[in-house]
């Protein structure tokens, strides 16, 4: 190699390098190295560049580097949550989330009024003012804390930094998506995957001034806190900051009825293509806010709101190959290896088969030519087989009985339907190798400890290295080892080990989540915790002799059904899972679990409910009991403090059971009047 090629070739290999980082670094918000680090390579490019000519030909490192990496930002706790959206697909979604609407609500209205908004693909964001000045500007973060980007969003133009008029209320949260338009886009599209990861690491750069170079925009869509609280309606709200000089979306308007939904969802899809920004979808909201708020929540999403996705992308490819992945239950999918297509904007080479009755009865064999879709974040599907491009040699694909880790596989029967379960399950828990590292990556996510830079990859790279194979390994990792492995520098190992340090302390509740029992997701976690309220208690599961003794008086517990009851039974049998919970939970300081609403006029206070309600549905009346401290019971015992009688059929036995206890008996009409008081 002569000297000029191999100057070349140094460039080329920092270009690479920077890339990487800013990768890393911009669209997956996980940067590996230092200021210091990246400044180097940089400068030392820079000088090359300036040193030989030729090499501006090649590129230039101008157009690459970005801000310069560095640590992240300040979190500070939402004032409130930052919900996400339940999806709807197709008009039976959407006629199935008036008809819940209507239920909980317990009235019959086809034609409640929603609002409707286009679905902003951008990144969300909160402006907090106060006395009308802004005040603090959050990232959405995990939804409950979020990110100080006060000073990148102040870097936005038409977001305004003061407020006037002598109605804005003394405190006022905006929640707003961010984007980068499709034009402005254009412009940086070698440096991005798409505009939502643009404005995304736009937003993240510590320098503002970096984030005043990509033009970025934004449309106000809700509110968080307000004091005093005097709107009544989505409309009115829009309408009201948008005279305070907010953006809003012109294409949102009130709509009832499925029929004009429907059409609102057409006529939206047929604009998308037009419009200068990304949308995939249109958000329906519940217009008037006092229904809102009688909705309220589940874990996650909003009851009075949905996200009505856009029709899927499509697109054709051939299969390469069908290989078998084990997941954290056990479940074993298999998965279709396709040749690279495009499908809407992104690059697709694997899609989901679901399971082994979906390949027999869409009789898809390797070699065939597919459709397949994908529809927002959702795993690509396999539509169809195009049977006409068949050839011969494309044989029935043979379901394999055993896991990749040998064992046999079995499809259970429903303890409750006694059918046969259509995926097939590995039972070796924590002594299949496969399914240990899905638990591994299922206890380091978003919902569970939520280890920043401990994502699915750090996992495998982890797992490959034998450097964590049980949940207690994270709490002890070989920082030295990783600091020497390609990728890991000085400042992500202090990062990594610091985030690994504060997720030790957890809730009660995000801790159940965490262990991965079967059907035990965020809301039976919740309810789990309520009950044991401590570590100490939930642990006595594991003592052999007063497993079942618990197990009985969880079935008292509204939410926790048979099935719950035998996974937690399986799970907490296990000897196995025993000592690899028993090691975590001596790594943690698990926090007691907090009602949030302990305050309420039903503190502490055990009730139950039987009969309906003429004002409200039993799912209302046990969302305001438990949002007013109260903790609501399946079946009468002695622990139960009020049975609440609506006058719609109540059962007798009940009744009389509660008399027979001594237990207060309420009626409706003392209901209503508790909750008018
Ligand atoms: S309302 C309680 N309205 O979608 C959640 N969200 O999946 C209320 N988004 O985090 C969200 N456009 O970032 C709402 N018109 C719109 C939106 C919108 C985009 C984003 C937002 C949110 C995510 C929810």
């Amino acid at each position: 190699m002569n000297s000029k090629e191999k100057i070349i070739e140094k460039y080329q290999s920092n270009i690479k390098n920077l890339k990487k980082h800013n990768d890393l670094y911009f669209n997956k918000d996980n940067p590996k190295i230092s200021d210091a680090e990246y400044d180097k390579i940089k400068k030392e490019t820079i000088e090359l560049e300036k040193k030989h000519d030729f090499l501006k030909k090649i590129d230039s490192v101008k157009d690459i580097v970005g801000a310069t990496p560095t640590n992240k930002f300040k979190k500070i706790k939402h004032l409130k949550p930052m919900l996400s959206l339940s999806n709807a697909f197709d008009k039976d979604d959407i006629v199935d989330f008036i008809k819940k609407i209507n239920n909980f609500l317990n009235i019959n209205k086809k034609d409640i009024e929603f609002f409707s908004e286009p679905k902003i693909d951008g990144i969300s964001a909160t402006l907090i003012y106060e006395k009308g000045i802004l005040s603090k500007g959050l990232s959405r973060g995990d939804g409950i804390t979020g990110e100080d980007i006060l000073e990148n969003l102040k870097t936005i133009s038409n977001i305004p930094k003061k407020i006037e008029g002598k109605d804005v209320p003394n405190l006022l949260e905006v929640r707003c998506e961010i984007y980068i338009s499709k034009k402005d886009f254009v412009k940086i599209k070698d440096k991005f995957a798409n505009p939502r990861n643009a404005a995304g690491g736009s937003l993240r750069q510590k320098n503002p001034k970096e984030t005043s170079k990509i033009p970025l925009k934004y449309f106000a869509y809700g509110f968080g806190a307000i004091e005093p609280m005097k709107f009544e309606k989505q409309s009115e709200f829009l309408k009201k900051i948008n005279g305070w000089g907010f953006s809003i979306n012109s294409l949102s308007k009130t709509v009832s009825g499925i029929k004009n939904i429907e059409n609102t969802h057409q006529k939206i899809d047929n604009l998308r293509a037009s419009l200068d920004y990304d949308i995939d979808g249109l958000v329906l909201k519940v217009n008037d806010l006092n229904l809102q708020k009688r909705l309220g929540n589940t874990s996650n999403s909003p009851r009075w709101a949905i996200a009505y996705k856009f029709s899927a992308e499509q697109a054709v490819t051939k299969i390469k190959d069908i290989i078998i992945q084990v997941g954290r239950t056990g479940a074993i999918t298999p998965v279709a290896k396709v040749e690279p297509v495009t499908v809407g904007g992104v690059v697709v080479s694997n899609a989901t088969l679901h399971n082994e009755d979906e390949i027999e009865r869409k009789d898809i064999r390797i070699g065939d030519t597919i459709k397949i879709q994908r529809a927002g974040d959702v795993i690509p599907q396999v539509v169809s087989v195009d049977f006409s491009k068949r050839e011969k040699k494309n044989k029935k694909f043979i379901f394999p009985i055993n896991c990749l880790c040998g064992a046999p596989t079995k499809k259970e029967i429903s303890k409750s339907t006694k059918k046969k379960d259509a995926v097939r399950r590995c039972l070796k828990g924590y002594d299949c190798k496969f399914i240990a590292k899905e638990k591994l990556k299922h206890l380091v996510s978003k919902e569970a400890f939520n280890i920043d830079g401990l994502g699915k990859k750090v996992v495998d790279q982890f797992w490959n290295l034998n450097l964590i194979k049980e949940p207690s390994d994270i709490f002890n990792l070989d920082y030295d080892k990783i600091r020497d492995l390609e990728g890991w520098g000085d400042l992500s190992v202090e990062n990594l080990k610091s985030a690994v340090n504060k997720s030790k302390i957890i809730s009660l509740d995000r801790f159940i989540y965490s262990i991965g029992v079967r059907h035990i997701g965020q809301e039976n976690a919740k309810i789990l915790a309520a009950f044991f309220i401590s570590i100490s208690e939930f642990s006595k599961l594991f003592e052999e002799k007063k497993t079942d003794n618990i197990l009985n008086s969880l079935i008292e517990l509204d939410g926790i059904g048979e099935t719950q009851i035998n996974a937690i039974k399986n799970f907490f049998s296990n000897s196995k899972n025993k000592k690899i919970n028993i090691d975590l939970i001596n790594q943690l300081n698990i926090s007691d679990y907090a009602n949030k609403n302990e305050d309420g006029i039903f503190s502490n206070k055990r009730l139950m409910f039987t009969g309906g309600f003429q004002n409200m549905s039993r799912s209302e009346a046990k969302s305001i009991a438990e949002n007013n401290g109260g903790k609501v019971l399946g079946s009468i015992s002695k622990k139960l403090d009020f049975l609440v009688v609506g006058d719609t059929k109540p059962t007798k036995k009940k009744i009389d059971q509660a008399k027979r206890l001594k237990i207060k008996i309420i009626t409706e009409k003392e209901w209503n009047k508790i909750l008018n008081s």
